[in-house]
């Protein structure tokens, strides 16, 4: 599974995935990956992969990481600035947009698979 997530520097993409986390009864703590690039959490049942890319630039680097690798069938990656990777990426499942409003925040959810489409249907049960 493949998460983007978009929006403006202090938009609350990392915000959304330590609250996913946590919900998911993660107790440690969950950092920006901002230099590290990638931050892994190996929770009973479910591998998440968090990637922040802001800082990513070079193209080399995304296979001598091992980054090609974390996108597979057992892992769910959330990507914070996927645009600064986006001809490394997979494509999508689903897309969170961001957007700041002056009180708080909206986000639109765009699902591009099946597998995405799966999890905006079961939101909306
Ligand atoms: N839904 C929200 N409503 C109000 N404030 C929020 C919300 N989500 C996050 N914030 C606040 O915005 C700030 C930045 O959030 P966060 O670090 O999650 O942004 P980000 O999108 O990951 O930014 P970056 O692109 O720099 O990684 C934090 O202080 C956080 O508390
Ligand atoms: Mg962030």
């Amino acid at each position: 599974m493949v998460i983007y997530l978009s929006g403006d520097l202090g938009a609350g993409k990392t915000t959304l995935v330590r609250g996913l986390l946590h919900a998911l009864g993660y107790g440690g703590r969950v950092k920006s990956p901002t230099y590290t690039l990638i931050e892994p959490y190996d929770l009973p049942g479910l591998n998440l992969r968090h990637f922040d890319l802001y800082r990513f630039r070079d193209a080399e680097e995304w296979e001598a990481a091992g980054f090609r690798d974390e996108f597979d069938e057992n892992n769910i990656c959330l990507v914070e600035w996927p645009e600064q990777a986006a001809e490394l990426l997979p494509l999508a499942d689903l897309e969170i947009v961001f957007n700041i409003l002056p009180d708080g925040r909206t986000l639109d959810l765009y699902a591009h698979t099946a597998a995405g489409k799966q999890c905006l249907t079961a939101l909306h049960n």
